[in-house]
């Protein structure tokens, strides 16, 4: 913000207690790590001491086909072509062949295990619009959501902040690998009912953000039923769908419900699920700005369409990824390559952890590892934690994300991120990694 407008010496005057409140989470070192990036970003002609940013998921991997892809149609995102359908009233709904062309993907990246309606799709700015509209549908002020931990630290933004709704943390430890089980989750429904809270449903990332690790099917399986058996919802953000590299394939939440519903069982469990889908991470379009709010249940559809309003792709936008994404070979051959490469990327960043004496937890997906710096920690406490970070961008110049950022239950695991940058900058953060262990090994040798 630029310097204050008037000089007063009268008090301020009072805002809102949504604009005054903590709730937007800001002050984590998940957005702290963020601008000890800004202040010195790393360049490797220009400042190569600088920070490398490892906190940030974005997937740059595969900018080349999409390039390749406008190069060789430059129709798609011609502004001056089409230019006053795109300058005109858009209402709600947003394009039919967008949204066609969005169902057609979320199903190929799904293998065309699972079919969407395009006429159930409505379109959001984002994952974050569309968390936290359906948030906004489904719960009240002073509800409540369960959110399986670690998770995705812009959740107590998302889901929290502007709705007031609280989360109810359910906590996932090591000793499972960090996956969520039915039973957990109706402990901490039970406790939480307990104490006087209106939990109104549970918000899972499928998958998980920050572990790369997709959910089993029955797990899934059991997690429906539990919904279904205490009266609440299931959203499923998918965001990760199309970023599965390795083995055990994704199960949407859709498939369940398809398969629930084929089998004549799927009543009363169907209109309790939504899933969230966005661009930002399989395409790596993040500032596009196109979410998906996929829902069974036709007044959470009607609901959540007039709730786009505030919150609208640009027609622009729309057109452009249309014929994009309406090219059935590109989209398949772009997902195909996009995942051995997030493999490759993998691969080189697991095996320059164990070059730095560090593991991590074994994941099939996403675009960064959840490492295990435990044995570096002082003493196994979020302070320690958070001494242990401080020391790795002030040392080693990298942000990664803390867990305790993520409201992991154990201190000492970090989220570090593998796509947002070129393979050479990437070997420079490792060595650096390997750097820091080894003089960490021979600070506690003498
Ligand atoms: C699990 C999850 N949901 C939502 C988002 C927000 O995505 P978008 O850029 O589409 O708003 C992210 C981004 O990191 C995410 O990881």
């Amino acid at each position: 913000m630029g310097g204050r407008l008037l000089a007063s010496s009268q008090p301020e005057p009072s805002l809102s207690d949504i604009a005054t409140s903590a709730a937007h989470g800001e002050d984590s070192p998940y957005f702290a790590g963020w601008r000890a990036y800004d202040e010195d970003p790393y360049d490797p002609v220009t400042n190569p001491s600088g920070v490398i940013q490892m906190g940030l998921a974005e997937n740059q991997v595969s900018f080349d086909l999409l390039e390749a892809y406008l190069r060789e149609h430059p129709e798609a995102s011609d502004c001056g072509v089409g230019f006053r359908e795109n300058a005109l009233f858009q209402d709600y709904h947003g394009l039919k062949s967008f949204r066609m062309a969005m169902a057609s993907f979320m199903e190929t990246v799904r293998g065309g295990k699972a079919r969407f309606d395009p006429d159930r799709i409505v379109l959001t700015a984002g994952a974050t619009a569309a968390n936290e509209l359906l948030t906004f549908i489904l719960a009240n002020p002073g509800d409540a959501l369960l959110v399986p931990t670690p998770y995705y630290p812009g959740f107590d933004r998302d889901l929290r902040w502007r709705t007031g709704v609280n989360i109810v943390p359910m906590h996932c430890g090591s000793d499972t690998g960090f996956q969520v089980t039915a039973g957990a989750l109706q402990a901490a429904y039970d406790e939480a009912v307990a104490s006087g809270v209106r939990v109104r449903g549970v918000v899972l990332t499928n998958p998980s953000n920050p572990l790369g690790t997709t959910i089993e099917r029955a797990v899934l399986e059991d997690i429906v039923d539990f919904v279904a058996r205490n009266d609440i919802h299931l959203i499923s953000d998918e965001i990760y769908s199309g970023s599965v590299f390795a083995a055990p394939e994704l199960v949407s939440v859709a498939e369940v419900v398809e398969g629930r519903v084929r089998r004549g069982d799927g009543r009363g469990v169907a209109a309790r699920v939504h899933v969230v889908y966005s661009l930002s991470k399989d395409l790596g379009l993040p500032g596009f700005r196109v979410g998906v709010v996929y829902s069974y249940n036709d007044a959470v559809v009607a609901a959540a369409r007039r709730m786009s309003s505030f919150t609208l792709v640009s027609s622009q936008t729309q057109r452009t990824l249309a014929a994009m994404l309406s090219d059935a070979a590109f989209a398949a051959a772009y997902v195909r390559a996009n995942r051995a490469r997030l493999r490759e990327r993998r691969d080189h960043m697991a095996a320059g952890l164990a070059r730095a004496g560090l593991a991590c937890l074994r994941g099939n997906a996403g675009l960064f590892v959840w490492v295990d710096m435990r044995p570096l920690l002082d003493e196994a406490t979020v302070v320690g934690e958070l001494r242990l970070w401080l020391q790795v961008v002030a040392e080693a110049k990298l942000n990664i994300s803390p867990g305790s950022s993520c409201h992991c239950s154990e201190p000492g695991w970090f989220r570090v991120c593998f796509a947002n940058m070129s393979l050479e900058t990437l070997d420079v953060a490792l060595q650096r990694l390997s750097c820091f262990t080894e003089r960490w090994n021979k600070s506690i040798q003498n």
